[in-house]
């Protein structure tokens, strides 16, 4: 078995004795790199950063599983493993609560203009407490727009009621949780007009991507704020660098981005985007959960059964 990346813990009580785990020493592979490590390989570990389509699966005859050590996986092609049998799991759960405290880390910042305070004050140049500076907008008491009300969109609302704030959702259809978190499922048109803060809690998929869009942001409050702490396509960059230089919204907390690890040159030039590097799950904890929950999948795949965090059980015979 291969991970295609140095992981933050020792796995190998979780494969199982007995386990031949081949891994880099340190970073990840290149693409080649893994390829050729893959040849004869019966699972792979990979990272939300590997690009796993046909052409790599083509070049692994033996796999069974490939584990994702993410919750979200649209790196992998799961058409083409389904078609080759070969499942495909996840790491959901585990790092709903820590990337929920993430999202509202960067609502709060973006909010109180923390990044812009931090700078002024290491710049050295701060001058003392002014009556004008550096207003931001409340929390408490506003509105949130949740894009998609799953499992870490839920653990969002739960805090968001901790602020007294109003929860509105988006989604195809009614979310279990809504009527025990108060989150009233809206249009999008609507919640982008409604919404103070607006948070994106969806995969990407072809529904997805760009559905923050140029005339989203342009229907916002020059007061609301953008939150994205999914994957950085389901927001369309440009238009949202463009919206905050013409002061169209007030500001943007990102973890994710549209082509990481490059950012919009804009967003690195806006005082008003507080920019994280892809953190929403990084907790010491968080991270050996997921290491460990992609190492289960790999032994209950080898060991012949179907992997409790599959996404692709209905299509894979085992
Ligand atoms: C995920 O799990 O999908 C995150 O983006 C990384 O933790």
């Amino acid at each position: 078995m291969v991970s295609s990346a140095a992981l933050p813990v020792d796995i190998r009580p979780e494969l199982g004795e007995g386990a031949n785990l081949v891994a880099p020493e340190r970073g990840r592979w290149q693409r080649a790199e893994l390829v050729s490590a893959l040849r004869g390989a019966d699972a792979l570990i990979a990272i939300l950063r590997d690009r796993i389509d046909d052409e790599l699966l083509a070049a692994a005859p033996n796999l069974k599983v490939v584990a994702n050590v993410a919750v979200g996986y649209d790196n992998v092609d799961v058409e083409a493993a389904s078609g080759r049998g070969i499942f495909v799991t996840n790491t959901p759960d585990v790092l709903t609560d820590a990337t929920a405290d993430l999202t509202f880390a960067l609502l709060l910042a973006a909010a109180r203009r923390l990044g812009e305070g931090e700078r002024l004050v290491r710049s050295g140049t701060w001058g003392g407490w002014e009556p004008g500076q550096l207003l931001g907008q409340d929390v408490s008491g506003k509105t949130l727009g949740l894009i998609g009300l799953g499992r870490i969109g839920a653990a969002v609302a739960v805090r968001a009621r901790g602020f007294g704030m109003r929860v509105l959702y988006t989604a195809r259809s009614d979310a279990p949780r809504a009527r025990e978190l108060e989150a009233s499922r809206v249009p999008l048109s609507e919640l982008v007009s409604d919404a103070d803060f607006v948070s994106l809690h969806c995969p990407l998929t072809p529904a997805t991507r760009h559905i923050v869009d140029a005339a989203a942001l342009r229907a916002m409050k020059p007061t609301a704020i953008v939150v994205n702490t999914a994957r950085g396509p389901c927001v369309d960059e440009a238009a949202l660098a463009e919206a905050l230089a013409r002061g169209e919204i007030a500001g943007a907390g990102l973890d994710v981005f549209e082509d990481e690890p490059a950012v919009h040159p804009a967003l690195l030039a806006s005082d008003r985007a507080v920019l994280a590097p892809h953190v929403g799950s990084a907790t010491t904890t968080t991270r050996r959960r997921m290491a460990e929950m992609a190492a289960r999948a790999v032994r209950e795949a080898l060991a012949g059964r179907v992997p409790s965090t599959a996404v692709n059980s209905e299509k894979v015979r085992v």
